[in-house]
C-alpha cells in the first residue's frame, strides 16, 4: 500500500533518468566550459581518472575513525606541513572556523586579522558566531601584507575590563594571490609568542606559495600553530580542506567538527580524490602561474591596468583605462568565446584546467574592446591627467612581473563598510 502522500507528489525527474551517453555528454560539456572559466580556482572538476579511482576508495566510517583513505590523506597533508596531525573537513570555511573555535577558550576575547581576510569578510560572521570573538582588523598600510607592528597595534595584551583580550592572530597566505613574505611571518611568530598568542594560517592557497617560492610546505607552515590547507581550490579536488596542527589541538577540533555537523561518515572516495589531486596537480601549479603572468602581460599590452601584483595565479584588473567595464568584458567574452569571468570585481583566476587557448581568446576580446573604446580611454586619460596615466601604466607593468613597491592601492575591500577607511 503506497503512502498517501505519494499519490499527490509529481513523479521525480531525477538525474538517473538520463542514460549513460547523455550523462557523459553533459560532463564533457562541463569540462569544456571549465577550461574557459576564470571565475575561480574552485571551478575545477574531477577528471575521469580521478572518478575511476574514487570507485576503489575505502568504505570506512570517518566519524568512527575507521576510514583508511581519509586517515592516509590526513597523515600525508600533516607530514607535508610538518605538523603532528590533520583533520579532513568539508570546506576551507570549516577548517578555518574550527581552528578559530579550537584556539579560543572563554569570551570575552578578540581575534586579530587582515581587514581583507576570508575569515573576516567571507565566512558568514563565523568568528562572532562560532568563536564569540570580536574581530580586530588590520588595514595593511602597504596594501600587500600586515606588518608585525600593525598586528601588534591591534592586539589587546593587557588586562582591562573595557576590552577583549586577543587570543588569536589569523594570517591569510596567499591573500588575493599575494605572498606573505616568509621572514615577516617568522618575525610575527616571535612577536606573538611574547604574549602567548597563537597564530593560525588560512592557507587555502599555501600550495601556490610553495610552488612559487620553492620553499617546502613544512617551512611555510613552521611559524603557525595551525594551518588550513584547501584541496578544492588550486589543487583541484572536488571537495575538502585539511586542518593541521598538534595532536591534542586536532583531537579537540575533531570534537568541534562533530558539533558543527561536519562528521563525514564514508568520506573515502572524497579523500582519495583529494590525495590523487594533491599528487598530480600540485606539481602543475608552476605552469598555472606562468599562464597567469602571460595573461597579465597581454592585458597590460592592451591597455588594461593591474590592481595587484601577479605573484601566483590571480590577476586583478582595472579595465577603466582601456575604456570599458569589467561587466562589458564579461558579456563580450561569454558571447563571443564562451569564456567566463566574474564581474563587477575584476578578478581573473587561473587554474590547472584552464586551456592556453582560453587565455588567447580572452586577450583577443580585450584587444577588440580596447580598439572600439579608444575614445573612452582617451577621455579617462584626460580626466585623470598625464602623471596618473604614467603611474598606472608603470605600476601595471611592474605588477605583471609580480613585483611591487611603495603602497598598493587596490582592489576595493570586500566589506564595503570598510572600504571608506582604507
Ligand atoms: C582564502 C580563502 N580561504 C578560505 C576559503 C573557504 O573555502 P571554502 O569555499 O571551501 O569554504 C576560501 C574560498 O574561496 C578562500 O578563498
Amino acid at each position: 500500500m503506497p503512502h498517501a502522500l505519494s499519490a499527490t507528489l509529481p513523479p521525480l525527474r531525477a538525474v538517473s533518468t538520463l542514460n549513460t551517453a547523455e550523462r557523459r555528454a553533459r560532463n564533457d560539456d562541463k569540462r569544456a566550459q571549465v577550461a574557459r572559466d576564470f571565475r575561480s580556482d574552485t571551478v575545477t572538476v574531477p577528471t575521469k581518472e580521478m572518478l575511476a579511482l574514487m570507485q576503489e576508495a575505502s568504505l570506512g566510517d570517518d566519524v568512527f575513525g575507521e576510514d583508511p583513505d581519509t586517515i592516509e590523506l590526513e597523515r600525508t597533508v600533516a607530514a607535508l606541513a610538518g605538523k603532528e596531525a590533520g583533520l579532513f573537513c568539508a570546506s576551507g570555511t570549516m577548517t578555518n572556523q574550527l581552528a578559530i573555535r579550537t584556539h579560543l577558550v572563554q569570551p570575552p576575547h578578540s581575534v586579530v586579522t587582515d581587514s581583507r581576510a576570508h575569515v573576516h569578510c567571507s565566512e558568514a560572521g563565523g568568528i562572532a558566531y562560532h568563536g564569540q570573538a570580536q574581530p580586530h582588523t588590520v588595514f595593511a598600510r602597504n596594501g600587500h601584507h600586515m606588518s608585525v607592528e600593525e598586528v601588534l597595534d591591534e592586539c589587546v595584551v593587557e588586562e582591562d575590563v573595557h576590552v577583549a583580550m586577543t587570543r588569536l592572530v589569523c594570517v591569510e597566505n596567499t591573500l588575493s594571490g599575494m605572498i606573505f613574505p616568509q621572514d615577516e611571518l617568522v618575525r610575527l611568530r616571535r612577536a606573538v609568542d611574547d604574549f602567548s598568542i597563537p597564530l593560525h594560517c588560512d592557507g587555502a592557497r599555501l600550495w601556490d606559495v610553495s610552488a612559487k617560492t620553492g620553499l617546502p610546505l613544512a617551512e611555510l607552515c613552521e611559524p603557525f600553530h595551525s594551518v588550513s590547507l584547501c584541496l578544492s581550490k588550486g589543487i583541484g579536488a572536488p571537495v575538502g580542506s585539511v586542518l593541521v596542527g598538534p595532536t591534542a589541538f586536532i583531537a579537540k577540533a575533531r570534537w568541534f567538527r562533530k558539533s558543527f555537523g561536519g562528521g563525514m561518515r564514508q568520506s573515502g572516495p572524497l579523500a582519495l580524490a583529494a590525495s590523487h589531486a594533491l599528487s598530480t596537480v600540485f606539481p602543475r601549479l608552476t605552469a598555472v602561474h606562468a599562464l597567469a603572468t602571460r595573461l597579465a602581460h597581454g592585458l597590460v599590452e592592451r591597455g588594461v591596468a593591474l590592481d595587484l601584483p601577479v605573484e601566483t595565479g590571480m590577476v586583478w584588473i582595472d579595465t577603466e583605462p582601456a575604456g570599458f567595464s569589467v561587466s562589458e568584458l564579461q558579456s563580450r567574452a561569454w558571447e563571443k568565446k564562451g569564456v567566463r569571468i566574474g564581474a563587477p570585481r575584476g578578478r581573473l583566476v587561473l587554474h590547472y584546467q584552464i586551456e592556453e587557448h582560453a587565455v588567447e581568446d580572452l586577450l583577443e576580446v580585450v584587444g577588440e574592446l580596447a580598439e572600439e573604446r579608444r575614445e573612452e580611454a582617451k577621455q579617462w586619460e584626460e580626466r585623470v591627467g598625464r602623471d596618473r596615466v604614467d603611474e598606472v601604466r608603470r605600476r601595471s607593468r611592474l605588477y605583471a612581473e609580480g613585483k611591487w613597491e611603495g603602497r598598493i592601492e587596490g582592489p576595493k575591500r570586500s566589506l564595503p563598510a570598510y572600504g571608506r577607511r582604507g
